[in-house]
């Protein structure tokens, strides 16, 4: 049991209502998010899509790529996610090597995204090679999103963090990788790390919308890796990325206020502390007890 909360007005953002957005022209919102916490703020901000990326690797256990991370890493993550999330749109990022080995064991892993971590799509990153297991899953039941263009899993084979389709023979490439994507029957498609132009003329060209990480303003919709976009990560910049906060500087500044405080004994003062014991017969309510009651009605699941 994944234990996601309903949506506050019964309007969950669905694989039908994203197709909708682009048909309107209605651009969609989409960040990665990795716990409750984080998902309860970018849903209640509104964010249509949440993504728990495999970008957890590098954001939240600090290694150099995508690469290490597993399904039932990214798996644990969702269940997180999705406890925190009511309205948007939850998707489970399938993980290095957990598609490519066989079409079993890609469906056995996609699905597990679904029944386990309360994810209601999976992405996949690939183009024409990923195209017959994009269908097979498709087939099944489970909504796919495609991510084609840079794409970080391929870090080695494409000599670095490297925009991609920069040459006209190149640029056509990727065109037929988004082709063939959304042919397989994808319902969105992540386009990262390329030209402006390119990322325009394959929105123009698939019906499905098309979500652009650095790919310029003419995709249906954006995506940000959370920790970029909350300025949790001050010692990269990409071009791509901007800043709609400081919260590592902030971060820093509380954090050093706290422990000045400590060290001078000025936290925690009566005004955080619980008081004295109380010097009569009779037994007063447990202090610690009324905290719990306390903490499960501020944080607890909501009726
Ligand atoms: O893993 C991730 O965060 C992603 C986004 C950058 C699209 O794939």
């Amino acid at each position: 049991m994944t234990g996601r909360r309903p949506a506050p007005n019964g309007r969950p953002v669905t694989v039908p209502r994203l197709g909708k957005m682009k048909r309107d022209g209605e651009r969609i919102t989409m960040v990665t998010a990795y716990d409750a916490t984080f998902a309860r703020l970018f849903d209640e901000a509104g964010i249509d899509v949440l993504l728990v990326g495999d970008s957890l690797g590098m954001v939240v256990q600090g290694q150099d790529s995508t690469l290490p991370v597993t399904v039932d890493e990214v798996i644990y993550h969702c269940r997180a996610v999705a406890r925190g999330t009511r309205r948007a749109h939850v998707v489970g990022d399938m993980p290095f090597m957990s598609w490519q080995i066989s079409a079993e064991e890609a469906l056995r892993n996609a699905a597990r995204f679904l029944s386990e971590g309360g994810a209601q799509a999976v992405k996949l990153e690939g183009g024409v090679d990923a195209a017959a297991t994009i269908e097979r899953i498709v087939h099944a039941g489970i909504p796919v999103m495609g991510h084609v263009g840079l794409t970080p899993q391929s870090v080695h084979a494409m000599g670095g963090f490297r925009v991609q389709g920069k040459t006209e023979a190149a640029a056509a490439r990727v065109l037929c990788d988004a082709k063939a994507v959304a042919e397989a029957g994808a319902y969105a498609l992540v386009l990262e790390g390329i030209p402006t132009d390119l990322a325009q003329q394959i929105t123009d060209a698939i019906d499905i919308p098309t979500i652009g990480i650095g790919a310029g303003p003419h995709c249906d919709g954006q995506v940000l890796v959370c920790y970029d976009l909350l300025g949790l990560t001050p010692e990269l910049k990409p071009k791509f990325v901007k800043r709609y906060a400081e919260f590592f500087e902030q971060g820093v500044a509380a954090a050093r206020q706290y422990s000045e405080e400590v060290r001078a004994g000025i936290f925690p003062s009566a005004e955080y502390s619980f008081g004295n014991v109380k010097k009569s017969e009779t037994e007063a309510p447990t202090p610690g007890l009324s905290l719990v009651h306390d903490l499960r009605a501020a944080y607890g699941p909501k009726g």
